[in-house]
């Protein structure tokens, strides 16, 4: 892998994250930032500094697009997507969802919002009352819908049959459900308020291998059949891989780089990327031999007080003075895939000219 010692992708000037080539966007993130201050005292304590959670993120996701979000526990994942499902305030930027601004919304428009961008959580367990019936779990969001009180036992039940459950189960507790069925049951109760996007925060992780793959066909099987768009959460690049049209890769509440999926894992453009590959096993023995590996060393700093410059060059193999002073912006290198490094590698001669201005514009 090669680095060519200075950053020459064009600077996008305004939207950092270009807009995915096809589809209308569904949101759009502008410059989001959630910062949670950190006092001493239960009330009124004095503050002791600011978790910089989520810190100038944007990006744009289409209709129907798979957008996976990756990077080590604590960067701020389970912030952001909290945040675009309006479970957490925002403390700066803007979310657009189809065109409005629901950033602030208020009480009265917050409810056919958050019907709209719908959570399904990594811990199943954690997230289904466990006193609560199957039925009773899903006739909550059914009735929120304004479905009738004669409709809401035939729409459980095919709700059930939609996501590979037995309709016959409706009077069961989640705790007689295996962890795989218990989580088809939480993109249940998300598809029962008919919303158009599902967060999805590491939806799979607490599964074992052998199901995880069923439950991502499932999701793939619902985002076809109801138009879905999905914001795929994952700690590591393998789950992703094959669910995402594109990938943002994210490190102390920064977006370090966007890319279309497959493009990510030929020609990771980041350091920081490059090591997050370089923990995942390729398939192919040729490719793992011939790969140079970036290994990034030691902990992610302490998101209260994240490095100056770059976030990553405490623990970066190519940093150099410029790193530990400014912070790279992400840059367009063609064809929607952006970094945000002065040293960016592997650029072919193309990609290592300025974008042209209306690439960069997108
Ligand atoms: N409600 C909160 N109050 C204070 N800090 C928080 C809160 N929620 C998350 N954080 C902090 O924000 C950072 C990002 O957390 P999180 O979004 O859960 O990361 P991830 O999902 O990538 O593991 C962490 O340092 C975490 O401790
Ligand atoms: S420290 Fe940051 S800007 Fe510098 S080479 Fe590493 S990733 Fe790029
Ligand atoms: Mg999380």
């Amino acid at each position: 892998m090669t680095t060519d010692g200075a950053a020459q992708g064009a600077p996008v000037p305004d939207h950092p994250a270009t807009a995915p080539a096809a589809g209308e966007p569904v949101l759009e993130v502008r410059d989001l930032e959630v910062h949670f201050p950190l006092r001493s005292g239960a009330l009124f304590g004095r503050s002791r500094g600011v978790v910089h959670a989520v810190d100038g993120v944007s990006f744009t996701l289409a209709d129907r697009e798979t957008l996976g979000i990756v990077g080590e526990s604590g960067c701020g994942k389970s912030t952001l997507i909290r945040t675009l499902a309006r479970l957490t305030d925002a403390t700066g930027g803007e979310i657009r969802f189809r065109g409005e601004d629901i950033t602030h919304a208020g009480r009265r428009r917050l409810g056919p919002v958050r019907r709209e961008l719908q959570m399904v959580f990594q811990d199943p367990q954690a997230s289904l009352n466990p006193r609560k019936r199957v039925g009773q779990i899903l006739a909550t969001p059914l009735r929120l819908r304004g479905v009738g009180r004669d409709a809401v036992a035939g729409e459980t039940r095919e709700l059930l049959a939609r996501v590979g459950m037995n309709p016959e189960h409706v009077n069961r507790f989640p705790h007689e459900f295996s962890g795989g069925q218990r989580q088809r049951i939480g993109i249940a109760r998300a598809l029962a308020l008919q919303p158009q996007v599902l967060m999805l925060d590491e939806p799979v992780s607490a599964l074992d291998v052998s199901i995880q793959a069923q439950v991502i066909n499932l999701l793939d099987d619902l985002q076809q059949e109801f138009g879905l768009a999905y914001v795929f959460v994952a700690h590591d690049l393998s789950v992703v891989r094959h669910v995402s049209d594109r990938i943002a890769v994210m490190y102390l509440g920064k977006l370090m780089e966007v890319s279309p999926a497959s493009e990510l894992y030929s020609r990771p453009i980041h350091p920081y990327t490059d090591a997050l590959l370089s923990a995942i096993p390729i398939p192919d023995p040729r490719r793992n031999r011939a790969r140079t590996r970036t290994v990034a060393t030691g902990e992610p700093p302490n998101p209260i007080d994240p490095p100056k410059g770059c976030r990553f060059h405490t623990r970066c193999p190519l940093a150099t003075d410029e790193c530990a002073t400014t912070a790279p912006p992400l840059r367009d290198f063609g064809g929607g895939h952006l970094a945000a490094c002065h040293h960016p590698m592997n650029l072919s001669a193309a990609a290592a000219a300025p974008s042209s201005p209306s690439a960069a514009s997108r």
